[in-house]
């Protein structure tokens, strides 16, 4: 098949890398001309594993192509997919839909023929009455673009594994979705015949999927930290706690590692967007308690910062703090309301020399965080430092030798905020080791 992808960014580039990789023509298509000149170029302008080969190998064959003009994606094939950006409103709970309304009022001029324009960005409930609404009006070919919504359910560091083998496929359609189900089944029928669950569905359940979906995720990190709380004051230990919760089938243990809490481009944004359209509609006491999940979240960066300043006998300033991990989880380069910058800015604004690390993030943090230090290495970093922090669990992390790094610090003292390094190895190497979590 040939079809486009419109916005190119961590889920546009990716998807448009995966579609080529099952067989199709692929045409994507971004307003950046830099990150297109990039992309074309076979190389990913982010970091994602195993994205640059892929997008070497099919921009190489020629399956994989972008471009910065909406007129060549439209005359280029029949379906679109489309996934820009929809990030939190400044100040606000919810979405900023600008992007998504401007790619689609820019796209539809060019549609001449009948076509079908699969969203797959993350919105409120009630837009894609909206996008089929500025389509309808503004495309040539009018009523005979259809609107389909098939949200992404991926996991960036997974990204890739996650877009070809999906553990569900949703496909949301309005009453005429005869044309676009067989489009989208052709799409993605290697998919469907490796068993991919596949849902049809209308627009709003679709949209409700991805929302929801979050929701409950971050609900289960919040569930377990909240758990850490309480663990904290009644001294027991939240990691054998969640083994012994995981262990029941019906909870479960993926998804519910206790420590510094969620961040990212998606939890965080996906949930308060949740909590501001489930207001608009009326049905805001449904979802209250996500306000409270928001909460627990926030209180673990606080939990933090206040075990930092004990550590450091109550007062932070001119005290060096090295802190492990900028990027909102391991092996990605994203710092999006990353957790761990989060408590690196807190600490610099309570008067901390602090000095970052992190092994794919640290261009992104530099530019965004310039207040910061930085150092290219963990043991660069914790040079002569006072408390060290761990707070993005890259594997790297775990793999420095305690002992030695002991004898670089000024003062081997250490809090986990992930719970996932070598407690032992840390005490029997002399570090006072401190676990969100855990006494
Ligand atoms: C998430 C959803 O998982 C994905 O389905 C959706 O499409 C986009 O949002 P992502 O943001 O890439 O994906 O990351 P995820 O792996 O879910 O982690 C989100 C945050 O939660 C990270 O900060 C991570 O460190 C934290 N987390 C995750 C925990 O603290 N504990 C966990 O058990 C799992």
């Amino acid at each position: 098949m040939k079809l486009t992808v419109i916005g190119c960014g961590y889920l546009g580039a990716t998807h448009a890398a995966c579609m080529a990789e099952l067989g199709h023509d692929v045409l994507g298509m971004d307003a950046d001309l830099d990150k297109v000149h990039i992309l074309n170029s076979g190389r990913a302008p982010f970091f994602e594993p195993g994205l640059d080969d892929l997008l070497a190998e099919h921009t190489a064959s020629g399956r994989l192509t972008f471009t910065g003009s909406y007129a060549e994606a439209a005359q280029f094939g029949d379906l679109h997919f489309v996934g820009v950006g929809t990030p939190q409103r400044a100040g606000e709970n919810a979405y900023d839909l600008s992007h998504l309304f401007s790619a689609v009022r820019r796209l539809a001029p060019h549609l001449h023929r009948p076509a079908v324009v699969a969203v797959k960005s993350t919105v409120p409930v009630g837009t894609a009455p909206r996008v089929a609404e500025i389509i309808e009006e503004a495309a040539p070919a009018g009523g005979k673009v259809q609107v389909a919504w098939n949200p992404e359910f991926l996991r960036e560091s997974f990204a890739i594994e996650d877009t070809l083998r999906p553990d569900r496929l949703v496909l949301g359609f309005d009453a005429e979705r005869s044309w676009g189900e067989v489009l989208l089944r052709q799409c993605f029928e290697t998919i469907i015949e490796a068993g991919t669950p596949t849902i049809v569905t209308d627009w709003a359940t679709a949209e409700l999927a991805k929302a929801s979906a979050n929701s409950f995720l971050a609900t289960k990190i919040s569930f377990i930290n909240a758990m850490a709380e309480v663990c904290e004051v009644a001294g027991a230990d939240v990691g054998e706690l969640a083994e012994i919760l995981g262990h029941d089938v019906r909870i479960g243990r993926s998804g519910m590692r206790p420590g510094l809490g969620f961040g990212g481009g998606c939890l965080p944004k996906d949930l308060r967007g949740f909590l501001a359209r489930a207001g608009e509609l009326g049905a805001d006491r449904a979802v209250t308690f996500l306000r409270e999940v928001d909460a627990i979240n926030g209180r673990r960066r606080d939990r933090v910062v206040d075990l930092a300043r004990e550590q450091l006998g109550g007062e932070l300033v001119g005290r060096r703090i090295a802190v492990w991990g900028a990027a909102f989880k391991p092996n990605t380069d994203d710092i999006r309301d990353s957790p761990a910058l989060a408590v690196a800015q807190r600490l610099h604004d309570l008067g901390a020399a602090v000095t970052v690390t992190d092994p794919k993030a640290l261009d992104h943090a530099r530019k965004v965080h310039p207040e910061l230090g930085y150092a290219d290495d963990p043991v660069a970093a914790a040079e002569g430092a006072d408390l060290l922090l761990h707070l993005t669990e890259w594997p790297q992390f775990g793999h420095v030798d305690p002992e030695q790094l002991a004898r670089r610090v000024a003062d081997a003292a250490v809090i986990d905020g992930r719970g996932t390094l070598d407690l032992d190895a840390w005490r029997e190497a002399g570090w006072s080791v401190r676990v969100l979590g855990r006494v």
